[in-house]
């Protein structure tokens, strides 16, 4: 158990979608795990909101068949049992206005220094009817904060629509749009070594720096949400929001300070400087890919359109690479190769820089070997490994790559919180750092909205890829172009 100065204040977590998946699969568990570890305060209630006629005992029944099991470290009954104590249940269809005045009732009075938080966990059409009602009761009192979760639009104008409905009943500062990627320690850990160390910023930069990749690869395909992933496609899914998010964080300027609008600021002009795609440029710098069956771990899996809820005609993209380019005085003309997709040979999200070679090379090296090259890994494991070229053992001077390894598991042996816990513990205490501000979704918005476009107007269907491999050919022959490789080819 922590001391007491870890807490968080008192709170209360209201859940709408109570009973859905995000719910018990992450905020759930993730809750307990900060009950667990001693972080949540002891007056801090969990309301879980949904559609159905229940009372508290079949919503406890439900969570301990649904959410009990996703919970991986630190489980005992006793704790459970205590969490437990923690959750109430409340019926509220978030169409009905009249189901707001029990909440607001159930809530009590506001307290100064008691933080309610609002998650809203449901498909977005529900934002705007959900802070309507909750304003109408009393609940956009300055201690209430709302969490938004992705998808947050389909497009710059029903992201904008979300964004004004919800700016008329909530400030700025009480929204706190969710990117889960951004509470991962290993992104946080990516700002401590720029930041932190004199050692690599005075490199980082277009002097140095040859190009930057960056992966998030996955090994499993929709999994049951074929409808949603079908009308969304890899591009909203992960390019928009996760990706955009690394991209700004490597290669933002330092920003004035860790307040959270320091950091938005810096990540907003990287997302302002980004290079704006024309028709010929989404065909020349983008690569979109659809898997068809394969094997994954030595298992068969059936291609996309296989799925179940996906039409056998469907041209949505389970796959993205693309060459971003950021003009600014820091980074012209360098590169930044993003990737992700489904469906791939492992789960694996990377950040890699490659360095610049040496003016005038003394020693044979290896061919095609970038001699220095940074590879910041943020899952499955989290690691930081440095590439250099040292000399062969023996009566020769050929060089071979070598490499420094952090290993953070093995490094600093103690439990770190999941991203969605760091994230709901953020929410409590008001720190908005790690949350997107809304003109940061508008430009990013902004950016993919060509390539959406380009693509949705294309005849030429999405490039298919074997499920298992690293995806189309044409991925490869992106970075060829610039006489470059993937790291796991070169
Ligand atoms: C979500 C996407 O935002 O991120 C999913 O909607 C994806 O499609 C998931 O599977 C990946 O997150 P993580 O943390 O498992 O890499």
């Amino acid at each position: 158990m922590r001391n007491d100065a870890d807490q968080t204040p008192a709170f209360d977590m209201v859940l709408f979608g109570g009973t859905g998946d995000l719910v018990m699969r992450k905020l759930l568990p993730s809750l307990y795990q900060a009950h667990a570890a001693g972080l949540l305060n002891k007056d801090g209630r969990i309301l879980g909101l949904g559609r159905k006629e229940w009372d508290r005992e079949q919503y406890l029944a439900y969570v301990e068949e649904h959410s009990r099991k996703h919970i991986k470290e630190c489980f005992t009954e006793a704790d459970w049992q205590q969490f437990c104590d923690r959750i109430e249940y409340l019926r509220v269809d978030a169409g009905f206005p009249e189901h707001f005045p029990p909440l607001a009732e159930k809530l009590g009075e506001m307290v100064p220094g008691r933080s309610v938080v609002c998650y809203l966990s449901t498909a977005p059409e529900f934002f705007t009817p959900i802070c309507e009602n909750l304003a109408a009761v009393g609940l956009n009192h300055p201690n209430v904060r709302v969490v938004l979760e992705k998808p947050l639009g389909h497009d710059l104008a029903s992201s904008n629509e979300i964004n004004d409905a919800v700016a008329k009943f909530f400030d700025e500062h009480q929204l706190y749009r969710i990117d889960h990627y951004l509470g991962k320690e290993s992104v946080q850990n990516l700002t401590a070594i720029r930041f932190g160390n004199a050692l690599f910023e005075p490199l980082w930069r277009r002097e140095w720096v040859h190009n930057v990749q960056i992966t998030i690869s996955e090994e499993l395909g929709v999994e049951g949400r074929g409808g949603f992933y079908d009308h969304t496609g890899a591009l909203r899914d992960m390019v928009q929001n996760h990706l955009l998010q690394l991209l700004c964080i490597v290669a933002m300027e330092p920003p004035a300070s860790l307040e959270g609008n320091a950091i938005r600021d810096e990540k907003l002009k990287v997302l302002k400087a980004l290079r704006s795609f024309d028709v010929q440029d989404v065909a020349t710098k983008t690569v979109r890919g659809q898997y068809k069956a394969g094997a994954i771990s030595g298992g068969g899996v059936p291609g996309y359109l296989e799925e179940a809820g996906i039409p056998p005609t469907s041209t949505t993209e389970t796959f993205v690479s693309l060459k971003a380019e950021i003009d600014n005085w820091r980074w012209a003309g360098v590169p930044f190769f993003l990737r992700t997709g489904k469906r791939m040979p492992e789960r694996l999200a990377e950040i890699v820089i490659n360095f610049r070679d040496v003016p005038c090379p003394l020693f044979p090296s290896p061919v095609g070997q970038t001699a220095n090259r940074l590879v910041i890994r943020l899952q499955p494991d989290e690691s930081i490994r440095l590439y250099f070229l040292a000399k062969e053992p023996g009566d020769t001077m050929n060089l071979q790559p070598a490499y420094l390894n952090l290993d953070f598991n093995a490094m600093f042996k103690v439990r770190r919180a999941d991203a969605y816990e760091r994230l709901l513990l953020d929410v409590i205490r008001g720190r908005l750092g790690l949350f997107m501000r809304s003109d940061e979704l508008v430009a990013a918005w902004r950016w993919v909205e060509p390539i959406m476009h380009a693509w949705e107007h294309s005849t030429t269907p999405p490039k298919q890829y074997t499920a298992g491999t690293w995806g189309p050919a044409a991925s490869s022959a992106l970075l060829s172009r610039d006489g470059i490789a993937w790291h796991e080819e070169s």
